[in-house]
């Protein structure tokens, strides 16, 4: 058995998407990745593809270096010519000696093909009959004559649009291609076009209408939105603190008054737990941190219920549109012994930040002896906050 190929051709100029600093629109990025890395990525990803041949303009080395997959499968890249045809011809002649049974062709423009439709088309090739994936034809068709008014309604019954990867024995549509060279026929704008001209049969393999072209500015816009729409958008913040242990009678710990020969000594009631878990949260927001929303000389905060604080940092969240997916916290002391309490303590945090009790974690461990906390001369706790944005955002 030959090997499966795939020629992805990303030598055009995009002038309809509109050139920009940024290049053709193939190197242009949808989310955190450009079009093309997409494009090359669901190939690099499917495990029926043995060789991906990447044919790029001249100008575009640079670009390319920084946009392709980093993949064994991928070939140095060829270069391709005035038409897409004439890419697609170069990156044909590229794979000649290599043993290729199959070769797919796509668009670097399209880059939300699925690892699916790449394998439909793979099984749908034939000898002699080529796989196209398309999908139906949605809208009502107009012909429009010079004038720019309607002359026909097009039956759109048994139209569809064609898409890419189309796929081919490599042999044919090398010969197919190299006919329509030789006939100077140079502006085919697809390969299941080529096929047809040398008398094959194109076989129909349905694609989500998903699959698209980027082909004008507005198409960039939309790819972006669809990205952003389905990327979640999530955020985390650490936080620390520790207080001193003096003579008193309990601590407070995550909302929590445990009787001990002790107490936590602070400006406010001094619960490590929920300062931690503030100053996450805060730092989960990029909001600065608690100090600064209440500074410590301030009179009006002394011997304040620590609940203040972590109600204020989730007042901050619900107004910057952000939602508190999850609060983690440990607890570093020798003693008091906190498992009894953990329960409780869990759903202490969650009442103050109105989320459910399984999105809070409460955890503790000794300093085995070691430093302050060892010495039992204070007590410390870190915490980690987690939460999610609604999605938003544009490249540009
Ligand atoms: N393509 C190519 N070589 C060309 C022309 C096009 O490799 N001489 C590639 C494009 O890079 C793109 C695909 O063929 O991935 C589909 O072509 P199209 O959408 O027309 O892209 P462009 O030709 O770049 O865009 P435009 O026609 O708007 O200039
Ligand atoms: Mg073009």
């Amino acid at each position: 058995m030959g090997k499966n190929a795939v020629i992805i051709v990303a030598a055009g100029r995009g002038e309809r998407a509109g050139i920009t600093g940024k290049g053709p629109k193939q190197y242009r990025k949808i989310g955190s990745e450009s079009v093309f890395f997409r494009a090359a990525n669901a190939f690099v990803r499917n495990k029926k593809i043995d060789l991906i041949q990447p044919v790029i303009h001249s100008d575009d080395h640079g670009r390319y270096l920084d946009a392709v997959p980093d993949s064994e499968k991928i070939l140095a890249p060829v270069e391709g010519g005035q038409t897409r045809q004439q890419s697609v011809f170069a990156g044909l002649r590229a794979l000649e000696k290599l043993q290729v049974e199959n070769v797919l062709v796509h668009d670097a423009a399209r880059p939300f093909v699925t690892g699916a439709t790449i394998t439909t088309v793979l099984d749908a090739i034939d000898p002699g009959t080529c796989a196209l994936p398309a999908h139906a034809q949605g809208d009502t068709l107009k012909r429009v004559d010079d004038a720019g008014y309607v002359e026909a309604t097009v039956p759109r019954e048994r139209l569809f649009c064609a898409q890419t990867p189309q796929g081919f024995r490599y042999d044919e549509i090398l010969s197919a291609h190299r006919e329509m060279d030789r006939a100077g026929r140079l502006d085919f704008s697809d390969d299941a076009a080529v096929a047809e001209a040398v008398g094959m049969k194109v076989r129909i393999v349905p694609s989500p209408a998903g699959n698209l072209k980027i082909t004008t500015p507005e198409d960039l816009f939309m790819a972006n939105e669809r990205v952003f729409a389905t990327l979640p958008d999530i955020r985390t913040g650490n936080g620390y603190d520790v207080h001193a242990l003096v003579d008193g009678e309990s601590v407070w710990l995550c909302g929590i008054e445990i009787p001990f020969d002790r107490k936590l000594a602070g400006h406010s009631d001094a619960d490590v737990g929920l300062h931690a878990v503030t100053d996450a949260l805060l730092g989960a927001l990029g909001a600065r941190d608690i100090g600064d929303h209440f500074p410590p000389g301030d009179e009006q905060w002394r011997n304040t219920a620590s609940d203040v604080f972590l109600r204020h940092a989730v007042q901050q969240a619900a107004s910057a549109g952000a939602t508190i997916r999850h609060l983690d916290v440990t607890l570093i002391c020798e003693a008091p012994r906190i498992g009894p309490h953990r329960e409780r303590m869990r759903e202490r945090i969650a009442e103050i930040a109105a989320i459910e009790k399984d999105r809070v974690s409460v955890k503790a461990t000794t300093n085995e002896g070691l430093g302050f906390v060892g010495r039992q001369e204070g007590i410390a706790a870190i915490a980690t906050a987690t939460v999610a944005y609604a999605p938003s955002g544009q490249e540009d």
